[in-house]
This record gives structure tokens, C-alpha cells and sequence, in this order.
């Protein structure tokens, strides 16, 4: 056996700081530091997660090497997320980055952000299993959704995405008409699972193929509120447990709606989900029900993997650490990676 790779990874596509070290596909140490400056904002302020990257990045990697027990002598790369994302975050991660491999004489790697969600789920942990190839993977968050086919860690094919809106976006935003603070996806789920899926109907979108559309639904869902609550201005508190049940049910059954389809269509029976929105509980039960039904094995990687983090960037590098794969000083970040 040859030695351990040790990569240190960067993450500063939107408004989370993270820093990982990985031995290998282990994770030594994954720190997030989340901005909550964004909050009394009521969504993610671009300029000030820049510059909030900027303060958190040194501090996190101190940490991150005190945690892992590494020092910085021992790595053997740097990678970073290179988009997409906000251009003025990926900069401070990128800048950083590069800084950090000149003064160590180490390669730097990129890494592409959507492709580190799904190859999060390669991490490797003590007592839990790793889908293997192929496998499909849906993933969602606040800034995407997307299925994507895994046919090797270096053969992501993007098969269907959403049209306009996040999955989280339909949760933040019809969240926002609620009057629930941001981001509203975890208080939608909470006062679901209080309420009655089936109290009130959501459209389920209707959209071709593997792809994704969510701005109809926050529309009806705006709709709903405005017709609800002209003859009853306390609907929403008497109604939010109901509310949210059934409108989180719409979201849900509409995701796996399209994962199934693309697992039957294209006969794989490996399914992982990630991002953000996998935390949502009911995804979750559904998601590992749907399953059983299917005969199909189910992936969630622990939650700190699901939202965006620097281990997932770490292992999409340590592949690429391989290939020697490397990313030369004068590489730039960006918004959007196609
Ligand atoms: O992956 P993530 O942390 O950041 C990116 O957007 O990339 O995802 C954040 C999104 C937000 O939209 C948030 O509302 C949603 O994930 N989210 C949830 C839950 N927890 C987080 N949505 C529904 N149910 C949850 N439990
Ligand atoms: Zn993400």
C-alpha cells in the first residue's frame, strides 16, 4: 500500500465557510461556519457572505488542523470549489486556495461543486456503506436541483434539473408567505410533521422528462393564502401545521416522482439523495420507503455531508489527486460551471 493522501479542502460557493482535511476518503475534520449575518436579511446578501468568507477562512483552518490532528506540512493538496456559485465567495475560497499552494509548493485541485454533492457519498465512514457504480443521485438544496447519473467519479452526467426554482426555494419562499424566517425549509418541515398531508391540494407541477419546476407551486401556494385569508386573517396560525404538511407532501411526491421514473427508465437501482433539502424528514421516510417498494438500495450521507460542506469537496479531489488532475495558479472561479 502506498501512503495516505492527505487533501485540505475549501468551500465558499455561497453563504457557508467550510474547511476539511481527508486522509484518503476519511474524513479528519469537516467545519462549516454558517453565516447568520444573512438571516435579518431574509436571504443570502452577497457582498457580506464575501466578505464574511473572508473573515471565517483562517480561523477555520486552524481549527481544522487542530481537529485533525494534521500540520500543514503534511498535505499533500489544496482543493477548492470553483463555482457555481456566488462569484464574489468563489473568489475569497479560490484566492485563498491559491495562496495556500504557492506558499506550500502543493498542486491545487478544483472541484465542482454540483459533482461534490454527489461524490459525497463516496466518503468513506466506519460502519456505513457507499453506493457503487452506477448510482443516481438527487440533489437538493437552496441553489439546486438536480438528478444527475454517477457512472464513475469522473463520468457525472447532469439527466434532468429544475426550469426555475430550487427544490428549497419552494420551501424558503412559500415559507416566506407564511411569515416563517429565513431559510424556512427546516420550519416547514418541523410544523409538517404536526399537520395533515391531506388537509389542503397542491398542484403537483407537471413537467417533461427527469427535469424539475417549482415556481407554480410557490404561485399556488401565494394564491392559496391570499384567497384563505381575505375571510379569515388567522388562517395561517389556526392552519400551519395543515399548511405546511401538504404542501411539503406536493414537493416530496413530486421529487421521487422523477427519481423512480429515471431509475426504472434507465434500470439502476443504486439512488442517493443530497443537498439541503434531504435533511427534510418526510424526503427521508419516503425517499427509504420508496426503496423497500422498488427493490432499489437507498443512500443518505450523514447530514454534515448533505448541506454544503468541504468533505464533499475533499473527496471529489482525492479522485482527481490521482489522475493527477491538477488546476495551474492562473485558474479563475465560476458562477457558472457548465
Ligand atoms: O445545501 P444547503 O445547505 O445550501 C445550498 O443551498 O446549497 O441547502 C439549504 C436549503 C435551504 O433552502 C433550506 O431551507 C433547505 O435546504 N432545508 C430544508 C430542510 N433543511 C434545510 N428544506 C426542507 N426541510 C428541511 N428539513
Ligand atoms: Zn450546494
Amino acid at each position: 500500500m502506498g501512503k495516505s493522501t492527505i487533501i485540505l479542502a475549501i468551500e465558499s460557493s455561497c453563504d457557508d465557510t467550510g474547511i476539511a482535511i481527508l486522509r484518503d476518503r476519511k474524513v479528519l475534520s469537516n467545519l462549516v461556519a454558517t453565516q447568520e449575518i444573512h438571516k435579518q436579511y431574509g436571504g443570502v446578501v452577497p457582498e457580506l457572505a464575501s466578505r464574511a468568507h473572508q473573515q471565517n477562512l483562517i480561523p477555520a483552518l486552524e481549527e481544522g488542523l487542530r481537529r485533525a490532528n494534521i500540520s500543514i506540512q503534511e498535505i499533500d493538496a489544496i482543493a477548492f470549489a470553483r463555482g457555481p456559485g456566488l462569484i464574489g465567495s468563489l473568489m475569497v475560497g479560490v484566492n485563498f486556495a491559491k495562496g495556500l499552494s504557492l506558499s506550500l509548493g502543493k498542486p491545487l485541485i478544483e472541484v465542482n461543486h454540483i459533482h461534490a454533492h454527489v461524490l459525497a457519498h463516496l466518503i468513506e465512514e466506519d460502519g456505513a456503506e457507499n453506493p457503487s457504480f452506477p448510482f443516481l443521485c438527487l440533489t437538493v438544496s437552496g441553489g439546486h436541483t438536480q438528478l444527475m447519473m454517477a457512472r464513475t467519479d469522473d463520468n457525472l452526467e447532469i439527466i434532468g434539473q429544475t426550469m426555475d426554482d430550487a427544490a428549497g426555494e419552494a420551501f424558503d419562499k412559500a415559507a416566506k408567505i407564511l411569515g416563517l424566517p429565513y431559510p424556512g425549509g427546516p420550519l416547514i418541515d418541523k410544523y409538517g410533521q404536526k399537520g395533515n398531508p391531506n388537509a389542503y391540494e397542491f398542484p403537483i407541477p407537471q413537467i417533461s422528462g427527469y427535469n424539475f419546476s417549482f415556481s407554480g407551486l410557490k404561485t399556488s401556494m401565494l394564491y392559496f393564502i391570499r384567497d384563505r385569508i381575505k375571510p379569515d386573517p388567522d388562517f395561517i396560525q389556526k392552519n400551519l401545521a395543515d399548511i405546511c404538511s401538504s404542501y411539503q407532501k406536493t414537493i416530496i411526491k413530486f421529487l421521487l416522482q422523477k427519481l423512480i421514473k429515471a431509475s426504472k427508465e434507465l434500470n439502476c437501482s443504486n439512488l442517493a439523495i443530497s443537498g439541503g433539502v434531504s435533511a427534510n424528514s418526510l424526503l427521508r421516510k419516503e425517499f427509504e420507503l420508496l426503496g423497500k417498494k422498488e427493490n432499489c438500495k437507498t443512500f443518505i450521507p450523514r447530514f454534515e455531508y448533505c448541506t454544503d460542506n468541504a468533505a464533499m469537496i475533499g473527496i471529489a479531489a482525492y479522485f482527481k489527486f490521482h489522475k493527477k488532475d491538477f488546476s495551474d495558479l492562473n485558474i479563475t472561479p465560476s458562477a457558472r460551471m457548465d
